[in-house]
């Protein structure tokens, strides 16, 4: 099997992740914080360690590096806590449905009001100035951005539009980018970033990761136990635990640790140069075929290992599950819950075909790819 899928999730997990997992549940299995017997201490042991991990690869402060269940949470968490009735956010064209959904839904219910960078770039990528010049003159709330496009692996300039929106404060969708880009967040002077445990972090399902500024704070947006000051009914200020409440996802936390510990090892910038080159591999193999489009790729663009296609005349789903069963090529075809970034790229309602590269990608998969591919371009059936 070929595992192109990198964009939804990764696949194999960094070394040393199953046996974090299993080593969790075999070995610390008790409730993390949660009285003071060996299990329960191993527990929190594991758990923070694995708090140390994350926050010692993306460059947080470990106080302030929030483990949740997903990206989607968080982002949630964040968009639903800091945007109040009659509030203006700005975002980009290409957002995902974890920022699209809520703010949609904030629009709808707290008459939020959301105004889109179109980007000047053919391909809805937004320059700083562009966002400069949709919040001039406007009392603006909050910036949400996602760091780079899931569906063509465009980066957007993050540390730039947060120069040219200062002091609005501007909040990364990270899940593109984590694992899959190095990133730096005391000196990407965001006010938070975002991301999920289980796509380029390499770490299991079920765990995503809010970084948050010094001077940005958020509200829970779910209360309960936390296993601190348990006299009160009322969710304690500090942090990490005034936003992690409920028993936390041990395993896949111990997990992550393994993983971020590994991506520390391996550098995150020498993952990046590879997924990038078998990219640019994969398009320059593609560019070849009269019937095959690209969207939204450049070659000298900064990008992730994600690359986007269409045939002409040919059925993404159809491809996708031909590459599958023909080929043992597995990638995802279709609007990959962005629609929005589909409708600015005019590649909606039908999508496209989706490669995404990760760390355990070789020239020999992408090579698969591009054979499969032309013998679907060429006999068009
Ligand atoms: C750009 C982007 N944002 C947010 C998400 C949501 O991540 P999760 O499903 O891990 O919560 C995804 C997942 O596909 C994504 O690609």
């Amino acid at each position: 099997m070929i595992y192109l899928d990198h964009g939804a999730t990764s696949w194999p997990k960094a070394p040393g992740v199953v046996e974090a997992v299993a080593h969790f549940l075999e070995h610390e299995s008790g409730n993390p914080g949660r009285g003071g017997h060996r299990l329960t201490v191993a527990a929190s042991r594991s758990v923070e360690a694995a708090r140390e991990n994350v926050a010692f690869l993306l460059g947080a402060d470990p106080e302030r590096t929030l483990l949740g269940p997903g990206a989607t949470f968080w982002l949630n968490t964040v968009l639903l806590t800091r945007l109040n009735p009659g509030d203006r956010v700005v975002t980009s064209a290409l957002e995902h449905n974890a920022v699209m959904r809520p703010l949609r839904w904030l629009e709808q219910s707290r008459g939020v009001e959301i105004a889109i960078v179109p980007g000047e770039d053919p391909d809805g990528l937004p320059s700083a100035g562009d966002f400069r010049r949709e919040i001039a003159g406007k009392r603006t709330a909050l910036v949400v951005v996602t760091h780079a496009s899931n569906i063509t692996g465009a980066v957007l300039p993050v540390a730039e539009i947060a120069r040219a929106v200062a002091p609005v404060p501007v909040v990364v969708d990270g899940a593109q980018t984590a694992g899959s880009l190095p990133i730096d967040f005391s000196g990407l002077g965001v006010a938070a970033y975002v991301c999920s445990g289980h796509k380029g972090l390499l770490g299991p399902p079920g765990v995503g990761v809010l970084l948050l500024g010094e001077d940005f704070d958020v509200d829970p947006l779910v209360r309960g136990g936390t296993g601190s000051r348990s006299e009160s009914e009322e969710m304690p200020e500090h942090l990490p635990d005034g936003l992690e409440a409920g028993t936390p996802n041990g395993p896949g936390i111990a997990g992550l640790g393994a993983a971020c510990r590994w991506l520390v090892e391996r550098g995150v910038a020498g993952v990046a140069e590879h997924e990038r080159g078998l990219a640019r591999r994969l398009a320059d193999g593609l560019r070849e075929f009269s019937r095959v489009s690209l969207r939204g790729w450049h070659n000298d663009a900064p990008h992730t290992g994600i690359l986007s296609f269409t045939i002409d005349g040919a059925d993404n789903g159809e491809l996708a599950a031909r590459l599958d069963r023909e080929h043992q090529i597995c990638l995802r075809a279709g609007l990959h819950c962005a629609p929005a970034a589909h409708r600015r790229l005019g590649t909606f309602p039908d999508g496209t075909l989706r490669a995404g590269i990760g760390p355990f990608n070789t020239e020999a998969d992408v090579d698969a790819l591009i054979t499969a591919v032309r013998k679907f371009s060429i006999l068009n059936s």
